[in-house]
């Protein structure tokens, strides 16, 4: 076994507070219209990689969550061939390595990758993932460009992934260019900026097949005449408000906006022949329960905000929203008798403690919200989520130190 260098880093996902849905072009990743997300805290959310390069690998090889996938989708390469294209003169003095800009070409690269969530969950993995790659791959070949440069890369394995790259509040600009040079993320605000917001992921069970947002975009567009509308009238002043109620940390705007936005993208599924339902009843109830809330209050406590799947985004304005946000959610979905607490709410768990939960028995006296009409007719619905992930608002993607390399360097292969 030669010298082997490697490279470790770890990326964000994104939720889209407005969405984006439509390619204009298929194989450069070019949306119909702007959107924007917020970026989720990598702590609880995000993809670990590790990029290695040694003389004595006679291909490039990819692992995903332990099991080695095919690197041959026009994606990967594309995202492999941009850094490559710009990759720059690197030099390990203690391994006594020195790799000029010309030799990247015919050196090949491992990449080793994990998602800190299950897979299963049906969370967006993409968005982290081509972000992580991107990243990292740019960090090992010391590619010297800026992240809006990477962020153009990225959406070539992705379009959410561009987001990505930054922290915070993202919009990924659609761009004009016929060959996507201005298509890309630019940061609105940085992680700290509006940092009391939490947010609550239900996990909703789900046995159904979805369809990907993929195949699912490309059906809308082809079929969908709302979609055209949306994206001609519809997004360009959702962004400017959007844009406009980040700024101002007004939240009342921001509720309204993303959970208008999120209804939209999936009324234009429905819109699509043949028809995609990414909601279900579970879904649907989830947003019934934040509406009656917000009727009662007269002004949106939480929003809401559903992906290409019937997991709930809820986001809260503040930790005090966040508990009472929680209370409802565990008095209307409790776990089944067999799931435990612990399994249940992961992420930031202290806010059970706020909610007035310590123990799987403070579930039998969460109190009736306030919003519920008839008292003598609650419907609940035990294990209809799997479980709750409590996170915030978090910061882009960073490099990790050697410890965290996922790949043996004797081996040149992932650490078992
Ligand atoms: C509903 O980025 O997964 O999450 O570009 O084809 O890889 P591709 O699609 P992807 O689509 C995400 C769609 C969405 C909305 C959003 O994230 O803006």
């Amino acid at each position: 076994m030669e010298w082997v260098l490697t490279a470790t880093g770890r990326s964000p996902t994104n939720i889209a507070v407005i969405k984006y849905w439509g390619k204009r072009d298929e194989a450069l990743i070019l949306p119909v219209n702007d959107s924007i997300s917020v970026t989720l805290d990598p702590d609880h959310l995000s993809a670990t990689t590790t990029v290695a390069v040694s003389p004595s690998f006679d291909r490039d090889r990819m692992w995903l969550n332990g099991n080695e996938i095919s690197l041959s989708g026009g994606r990967f390469q594309s995202c492999l061939r941009e850094i490559r294209k710009r990759a720059g003169d690197v030099k390990d003095e203690k391994k006594g390595v020195h790799i000029g800009k010309e030799d990247w070409e015919k050196l090949h690269v491992h990449i080793v990758s994990y998602n800190n969530f299950p897979t299963a969950a049906g969370l967006a993995s993409s968005a982290a993932g081509f972000a992580c790659l991107v990243f990292t791959l740019a960090k090992l070949m010391n590619v010297s460009e800026n992240e809006a440069a990477l962020s153009s890369i990225a959406r070539q394995g992705s379009g959410s992934a561009c987001r990505s790259l930054y922290g915070g509040f993202v919009k990924w600009v659609k761009g004009e260019e016929a060959n996507g040079s201005d298509s890309g993320a630019v940061q609105l605000v940085d992680e700290s900026y509006w940092s009391d917001l939490v947010v609550i992921i239900a996990v909703v069970s789900s046995r159904q097949k979805e369809t990907s947002s993929t195949s699912g975009m490309r059906d809308s567009v082809l079929t969908s005449a709302l979609l055209q509308h949306r994206a001609e009238i519809i997004v360009p002043k959702r962004i400017r408000q959007m844009e406009e109620a980040i700024k101002n940390r007004d939240f009342g705007s921001f509720a309204s906006l993303a959970c208008a936005d999120s209804n939209q993208f999936h009324a234009i599924c429905l819109d699509t022949t043949p028809p995609i339902f990414y909601m279900n009843d579970t879904s649907h109830r989830i947003i019934n329960m934040v509406e009656r809330w917000r009727q009662f209050e007269g002004a949106p406590q939480v929003a809401y905000t559903f992906d290409a799947g019937p997991n709930a985004v809820l986001i809260a304005p503040n930790r005090k929203v966040a508990a009472s946000l929680l209370q409802r959610l565990l008095f209307f979905f409790p776990p089944t008798p067999e799931t435990k607490l612990e399994s249940y709410i992961v992420g930031e768990t202290s806010i059970l403690q706020e909610a007035g939960v310590q123990a799987a028995k403070d579930l039998d006296s969460l109190p009736l919200p306030s919003e519920v009409k008839d008292k003598n007719n609650v419907q609940k619905y035990p294990g209809s989520i799997s479980y709750f992930i409590c996170t915030s608002p978090g910061k882009g993607p960073i490099l990790l130190s050697e410890e965290h390399s996922l790949v043996n360097p004797a081996t040149g292969l992932p650490f078992k």
